[in-house]
């Protein structure tokens, strides 16, 4: 495995792959890499000839600046574990690698990035977007991975696709989770004994929300009573559930009103001062 730290690098090593006419599968990341990152190399690895996979904690997506600050930084840990799964490339550069001067290209990201995370975190999803479209744009990719922890980051990415008109798939990967539900995520670390006692009931009481609406309550009603019961839990606040069309991200008051890929339940919850998000497909 090579790790490339530029961008001019990058831009070579795809550039004379794509014309060899080799495929390329890209795993953008921000490292502190567990299963759920190893899931999404797997499956690059398996559909690709070549696997780049990108470790950068890309600073214009934090609008929290304790959060930037104490985002966990794994580097060596990282690179032995793509090395291990066979990736070719790790791009783990600097900041100013990536951002020589500032990025002010702001996207119109529309309808699915105006709701839940959109508003709780501003500017957060134009900075994926700002990264994403550069790492597309340099290691031209014909696949890209990404988890479906982040749901409607996923929305957002595709929306960037069209809007900058690259060709490549994406394809959304399972979440992955420990033996007792909860999503597997790079802020666990952070998590107190306590916190990672209760934080499974999240996953618990998304699963019971299905049965929720199986017994015929409406979407705002399994809200009301999912939020109830993870703030009755010590240690758990909901910061927003939200039941959405599975496309567009747009709430839905019926469950009729989901569209060909049904809906989704999507949660954050602060576990303590960590900010989990979760979510279930109905
Ligand atoms: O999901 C993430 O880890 C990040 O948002 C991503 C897609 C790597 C962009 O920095």
């Amino acid at each position: 495995m090579e790790i490339i730290r530029t961008v001019s690098r990058l831009r070579e090593v795809a550039e004379n792959h794509r014309t060899a006419g080799r495929s390329i599968g890209l795993v953008p990341t921000m490292g502190a890499l567990h299963a759920g990152h190893k899931s999404l190399v797997d499956r690059a690895r398996c559909e690709n000839d070549i696997v780049i996979v990108s470790v950068f904690v890309n600073p214009t997506q934090f609008n929290n600046a304790n959060d930037l600050a104490t985002y966990p930084r794994t580097e060596e840990a990282d690179a032995a574990m793509l090395e291990s799964c066979g990736v070719d490339y790790a791009f783990i550069p600097s900041v100013d690698e990536i951002y020589p001067e500032p990025d002010t290209r702001v996207f119109d990201l529309g309808p699915v990035a105006e709701v839940m995370e959109g508003p709780m975190r501003p500017g957060h999803f134009n900075g994926v977007a700002q990264i994403v479209s550069k790492l597309f744009a340099w290691s031209k990719p014909t696949k890209a991975y990404f988890g479906e922890k982040d749901f409607q980051q996923i929305a957002v990415i595709r929306r960037m696709v069209e809007l900058e008109g690259f060709d490549l798939e994406i394809i959304p990967c399972p979440i992955v989770r420990e033996a007792d539900g909860l999503a597997l995520s790079s802020r666990n670390v952070r998590l107190t004994a306590e916190g990672r006692a209760v934080a499974p009931k999240i996953h618990y009481l998304l699963q019971q929300s299905v049965d929720l609406k199986a017994q015929g309550l409406t979407p705002k009603q399994v809200e009301d009573a999912t939020i109830g019961a993870i703030d009755a839990i010590d240690g758990l606040r909901t910061e927003y559930f939200q039941i959405v069309d599975a496309k567009t991200m747009q709430p839905i008051s019926q469950w009729s009103q989901a569209g060909e890929l049904g809906a989704a339940g999507c949660i954050t919850v602060y576990c303590g001062d960590v900010r989990l998000i979760d979510n279930i497909r109905y």
